[in-house]
């Protein structure tokens, strides 16, 4: 059904996600008038805040989070804002929580971000309040569950009280516009789709590096590791958006349609295919970092890197590796996907000396939003000791090129489509499961096998392993 809520539920609203993200993403959505001056935002968590307490803790965390320049005067967006504490495992709370949240017949939207062991009772909490209903959609940020039993756990859950289309699964990286722009370049340009095949690219990298390690995360990410953190979703996704048929529209339906078709050919991947890693001490930018189990305070065979080489097994990509990689404590922040192509068949320069170099599409996502092409090009000169060729790049620098258009924060995009109702950027529970299906026959084999993370300095490009997992197919890591 579509409608625009005019009521706002926040959980986990004094959180590091609402502080960092969330807070800020509504106040510049407020500042740019994409949000109605109706909007009401109540949120909800533990601390035992009021009104005002919430608006002096929002205000804070804007003046750390919010670029000057987006935050307008602050007071009209803190003026929406509510607050209601509440316990998520007691029941009579949601009826406090309900009276503050008020009428809501013109519509509610919830953003939940909360432990996974409180999923379920906030979902019963919410059918007790009355919080539920045709026009209350409710989004979820991960994780949601560690596996496809208890993902699916928690879908039921969700289910039982919101049907698919008022369910709204959260991968920020979605909301990115870079990875939307994907989207723009292989199917609002007629260049790349006849290329975009087996017979003509030989591998796809998918590469999000981060210089960060635990940060304050250790009891999260230490039950999580790379691969359900980072691969599970965020790289699959990006997979997922290169892989994929075109669809027939941008709608939500016609676009997720075919990502779960492309995720569900995803081959179950032999135990050589992967790489695991844990950093150890180095140093990054010419600061020292510690390694892994010292932030931690204990070993642990957690792994903060991993590499895999996947294979989609239908008829566009058969034979074309996708080789994915991510890891904590990396020499730089970089996400990028790198689409070599193949040689050409035949170079007509070959008996003048010259060497021609695959063309190579270089999507850059962050720090820097870029394309780049690489193409051969003559070197200039008389050519008396023979032809010379060189790779040059075509460069679109996205920042160049768009100079008008405010840079956004993911959850703009996202808040705003939870707000109206478009699910084109959320992941539908087919995608999940399909995505958790093929991360659990993974984590099965390694645990068959007694795969145990490899060392890495912090600092570096991770294990040596991950080099040969390329180098032994010819392929090198873009770096
Ligand atoms: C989150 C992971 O989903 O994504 C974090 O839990 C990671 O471990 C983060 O740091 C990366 O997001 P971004 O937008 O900074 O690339």
């Amino acid at each position: 059904m579509s409608f625009t809520a005019d009521r706002l539920l926040l959980f986990g609203a004094t959180g590091d996600l609402a502080q960092r993200m969330l807070l800020p993403s509504l106040c510049a959505l407020g500042v740019d008038k994409l949000i109605a001056p109706d909007l009401r935002i109540i949120g909800t968590a533990r601390q035992d805040l009021d009104d005002q307490g919430y608006r002096n803790f929002t205000r804070a965390a804007l003046e750390k989070f919010l670029p000057p320049d987006r935050r307008g005067s602050m007071a009209e967006f803190l003026n929406r804002l509510h607050y209601q504490p509440l316990d998520a495992n007691d029941t009579a709370h949601f009826h406090s929580l309900a009276e503050k949240v008020g009428p809501i017949e013109r519509g509610l939207s919830i953003f939940l971000s909360t432990a996974p062991s409180l999923f379920e009772p906030t979902i019963a909490g919410l059918v007790a309040g009355g919080l539920t209903g045709d026009k209350v959609r409710i989004g979820l940020e991960k994780p949601l569950g560690t596996d496809l039993e208890t993902s699916r756990e928690i879908n039921d859950a969700v289910a039982s009280a919101f049907s698919e289309d008022r369910i709204f699964r959260i991968d920020h990286y979605l909301g990115k516009e870079t990875v939307q722009n994907l989207l723009a370049l292989r199917f609002a340009n007629i260049m790349f789709e006849p290329l975009w095949n087996a017979a003509h690219i030989d591998h796809v990298q998918i590469t999000v590096a981060e210089t960060v390690g635990l940060e304050s995360r250790a009891g999260y990410y230490d039950g999580a590791g790379a691969l359900r953190d980072m691969v599970q979703n965020h790289m699959l996704q990006l997979l997922a958006l290169v892989a994929m048929e075109p669809p027939a529209s941008f709608d939500a339906t016609a676009v997720r349609d075919e990502k779960v078709k492309a995720l569900r050919a995803l081959r179950l991947t032999h135990p050589d295919e992967t790489v695991t890693g844990q950093y150890r001490k180095g140093a990054i930018d010419g600061q020292p970092v510690a390694g892994y189990d010292d932030e931690l305070g204990r070993d642990s065979d957690t792994e903060t890197y991993v590499a895999i080489k996947a294979h989609i097994d239908n008829w566009r990509w058969k034979g074309v590796p996708f080789y994915l990689r991510t890891g904590k404590r990396m020499p730089q922040r970089r996400t990028e996907i790198v689409v070599q192509f193949r040689q050409v068949p035949h170079s007509i320069f070959a008996g003048r000396g010259a060497r021609t170099e695959p063309n190579r599409l270089v999507i850059g996502i962050q720090p820097e939003e870029n394309i780049s092409l690489s193409l051969m090009a003559k070197v200039p000169g008389l050519d008396r000791d023979g032809i010379r060729l060189r790779a040059v790049p075509l460069d679109i620098a996205m920042p160049d090129a768009f100079a008008g258009p405010t840079k956004r924060i993911a959850y703009e995009r996202l808040l705003l489509d939870l707000i109206e109702g478009d699910q084109t950027l959320f992941v539908r529970r087919d995608e999940v499961e399909a995505q958790w299906d093929w991360i659990d026959a993974i984590r099965a084999s390694w645990a068959e096998h007694g795969v145990r993370p490899k060392s890495y300095t912090a600092g570096s490009w991770g294990p040596s392993a991950a080099v040969a997992l390329t180098e032994r197919d010819g392929a090198t890591w873009h770096e």
